[in-house]
């Protein structure tokens, strides 16, 4: 479809937020565009009317689908902790070079900027709460790799003038979330667990505290990527700035199915942060804010859950 605002590139358009955010572009009236190895993310999640393309971002042929892009959104990512820790070097592969290959295909293809994934993870060594973006401490393979991507965005808007945003994601959550993971989010595995009848898992003591934001409220801040040129060359905290505690979210979920949930306790899970708040004056001075209250984020993942489960796609 040709669309006068432009046309819109998402990597990592198979995934959880990428298949999210194209929908909500496709519903804004734009030409979407997408590539994925589907390494992580299922072809089914593409929104029909996106122009899908089964590629991974590290191949050198990817420049010939950036051309004629408004806007890239770089989404593709190795991003489950667990599995980044134990492969180092594939974490670096793709978060790293594949960025790289990103940034050099956009700047080579004559695109006007890049908004990339960047992730609350670089904060896990800071005990700052709320945590502004300034304060840097990452400690695992994931969030080294996030703060490379954010080394090589500076070098290529000095070098060579690429526009782009950074976007420091907290724990984004809603339909699609990816739930087959090594590890799945925490939200995604109580629903599972529980719509299932069984025990929910908590790793640790479930004192950890999260920012939660829902995904359709980090959607209208990539809308503000896109028109606003005061978001260039800057990187964004993404969160809601209130956290809650796993036990907390377990709590909630319980209620909502009105169930009494009965936790098996594991070890706790290395390379994690104890917890995680967003400090979102930045974003906020752009007039965006988070609006969906946890209550109505979390019915709204469990009917997303509660459908898969019933269409036997989790067995
Ligand atoms: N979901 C969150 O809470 C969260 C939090 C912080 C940061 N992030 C970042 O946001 C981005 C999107 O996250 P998500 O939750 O949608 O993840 P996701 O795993 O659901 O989606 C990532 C997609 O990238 C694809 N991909 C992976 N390697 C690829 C490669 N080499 N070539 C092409 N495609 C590849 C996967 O197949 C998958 O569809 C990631 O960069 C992630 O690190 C997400």
């Amino acid at each position: 479809m040709m669309s006068d605002k432009g046309k819109i590139l998402i990597t990592g358009v198979a995934g959880f937020i990428g298949s999210n955010l194209a929908a909500r572009l496709l519903a804004e009236g734009y030409e979407v565009s997408g590539i994925d190895n589907l390494a992580f993310g299922l072809r089914e999640n593409v929104p029909d009317g996106v122009d899908f393309h089964c590629l991974d971002i590290r191949e050198k042929e990817v420049i010939p689908f950036f051309r004629d892009v408004d806007t890239v959104f770089h989404l593709a990512a190795k991003n489950c902790i667990a599995d980044c820790q134990a492969d180092p070097v594939e974490t670096a592969e793709i978060n790293v070079s594949g960025t790289v290959n990103v940034f050099e295909a956009s700047r080579r293809a004559g695109v006007r900027k890049v908004v990339y994934a960047e992730s609350s993870a670089l904060y896990e060594g800071s005990s700052v709460y709320p945590t502004p973006e300034w304060e840097l401490k990452p400690e695992s393979f994931y969030a080294v790799s996030k703060l490379a991507s954010l080394y090589f965005a500076q070098a290529y808007g000095k070098f060579y003038g690429l526009r782009f945003t950074a976007l420091r994601y907290f724990c984004v959550y809603g339909p699609v979330q990816d739930y087959r993971r090594t590890i799945p989010p925490v939200m995604s595995a109580f629903m599972i667990k529980l719509l299932k009848g069984e025990q929910p898992i908590i790793y640790g003591t479930g004192e950890k505290r999260r920012d939660f934001v829902y995904v359709d409220d980090v959607n209208d801040f990539h809308l503000i990527c896109i028109r606003d040129d005061r978001t260039n060359g800057k990187t964004f905290n993404i969160g809601s700035a209130e956290n809650y505690s796993v036990l907390e979210i377990l709590d909630k979920i319980s209620r909502i199915l009105g169930v009494n949930p009965d936790p098996i306790h594991k070890d706790d899970l290395p390379g994690e942060a104890q917890v995680t708040l967003a400090d979102i004056t930045q974003a906020e001075s752009l007039d965006w804010k988070p609006k969906t209250p946890l209550d109505v984020g979390l019915q709204k993942s469990i009917d997303y859950i509660r459908q898969e489960i019933r269409a036997g796609r989790i067995p």
